[in-house]
């Protein structure tokens, strides 16, 4: 049997994120969230559901952590509720909010395991929308303050920092498409949402370096493998549109200080509006990249819309197809790491997110033997290993997901967990995949 140990400074945690997971949506003067309004609007979300009790993770914390710490789990990615900490998104803090993520961080080091925290993942308080959200310049400086609260409160025990998760879903899916929270459909909103949320990572990264907090600052990107369709000319430059759009529109700043003139030149009209200086404070050096990743897709160039090109999501041969209609093409997370490496500078990438949704029935004591999942992860970690001999420089990874949770858009019937939740009982019970990855987290091997 091929075998594939990870260095031994390797951490393995799991992923979640405030309102997929957390409930409790109106306790503790919490405030409402773009995402609380979106879900209770009839018609948003597939079968009506809401983040309103999630996995009820606010009340349940305590046992949560000790079940990570019984898995083997070096590390836990979760995200922080803007609207807990400041209800209305500016002006007065919420102290029990804040109490909540200090318990949380002091139960984490408890147990050992590394606290990895994401400022925002898609969580806007609404008052913040209300007042024109994030295509309004104010907000990268509500966002910057927000950061200092937490930073003040956690900064002496959170070792790993993101400001932002998938900062193009926000834009381009909230803003662009209207298909998540907020809610608008507008292709200028959109790109200039991208351009602040890459000035309000940057103004956050200034006030954490100006702290002298102890932890490190990234931020974390979904960046998928996109191969033209053909080698016609067409295809060749749409592909390159799509990265740019996907991925550079936040890499070349962040990491280069300029965006991506190409596709600025293409957006024309809905190119967002940059004032002398925003690219400077963008350019702010980063502790890591986070990266998620799920799928890889061929780009062809067609003549609607305004990118004129079409994705089709792809796998390798040995690999199929999740529930959401996304292909395991292993081979594209290492592909991907070995492009961005080349202008990262060499800081340290994290995988922040990975996983897939499938069909699963539980046995009569609710144990689920996910083997596909289990051969998703497994290909996909081999492929890591192998990325790391050719010199990525890869220094963990952080399942999507720890626990089946609220999945956007599409309501609870997906999940990703690696431990299963029976949303009635709200009973907690690892998977196959639950229990094999803690074995990967025990050993630092994975066998082919
Ligand atoms: C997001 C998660 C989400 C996962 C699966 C990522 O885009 O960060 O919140 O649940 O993908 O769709």
């Amino acid at each position: 049997m091929l075998t594939h140990e990870f260095p031994q400074d390797f951490v393995w945690g799991a992923s979640t994120a405030a309102y997929q997971v957390e409930g409790a949506w109106n306790e503790d003067g919490k405030g409402e969230s773009v995402w609380d309004r979106f879900a209770h609007t009839p018609g948003r979300i597939q079968n009506g559901d809401t983040g309103d009790v999630a996995c009820d993770h606010y009340h349940r914390m305590p046992q949560d952590v000790q079940l990570m710490k019984e898995l083997g789990l070096q590390g836990y990615r979760f995200s922080i509720a803007w609207t807990r900490i400041l209800p209305q998104g500016t002006g007065q803090v919420n102290q029990k909010g804040l109490d909540f993520y200090d318990r949380l961080v002091d139960e984490l080091g408890k147990a050992g395991i590394l606290a990895n925290a994401t400022l925002n993942h898609w969580d806007l308080p609404q008052a913040i929308e209300d007042r024109g959200g994030w295509p309004n310049r104010d907000t990268t400086d509500w966002f910057a303050d927000y950061a200092k609260i937490v930073f003040d409160r956690l900064g002496d025990r959170v070792q790993m920092w993101a400001t932002h998760n998938e900062p193009i879903v926000i834009s381009q899916i909230g803003y662009g498409l209207g298909q998540f929270a907020p809610g608008r459909a507008d292709a200028s909103a959109a790109y200039q949402t991208g351009h602040h949320l890459n000035l309000a990572h940057g103004k956050a990264v200034q006030v954490f370096r100006q702290g002298g907090y102890k932890g490190k600052i990234g931020i974390v990107l979904d960046m998928h493998h996109l191969i033209p369709a053909s080698d016609s000319e067409l295809d060749q430059a749409a592909c390159q549109r799509a990265l740019d759009n996907s991925q550079y529109y936040w890499l070349s700043p962040i990491f280069e200080g300029h965006y991506p003139q190409a596709l600025m030149n293409w957006l024309g009209k809905t190119a967002p509006k940059i004032e002398a200086g925003d690219l400077k404070t963008i350019h702010q050096p980063l502790d890591f990249l986070g990266h998620n990743y799920y799928y890889t897709a061929k780009v062809s160039h067609v003549y609607d819309g305004l990118l004129r090109l079409r994705q089709d999501i792809i796998t390798s041969p040995a690999g199929g197809f999740s529930l959401n209609g996304w292909g395991n093409y292993p081979e594209g997370i290492r592909m991907v790491q070995k492009r961005v490496s080349k202008i990262i500078g060499g800081i340290p990438i994290y995988v922040t997110e990975n996983g897939g949704t499938y069909y699963e029935e539980p046995d009569e004591n609710g144990y689920v033997r996910d083997r596909e999942r289990l051969h998703y992860l497994r290909s996909h970690l081999i492929e890591l290993h192998r990325g790391i001999q050719e010199g990525v420089n890869l220094k963990g990874y952080f399942i999507w997901s720890l626990f089946d949770n609220f999945e956007w858009a599409s309501g609870y019937s997906p999940r990703f967990g690696i431990v299963r939740v029976d949303y009635k009982t709200q009973k907690r019970i690892p998977k196959l995949t639950g229990r094999w990855y803690s074995q990967i987290c025990r050993t630092n091997i994975v066998h082919e």
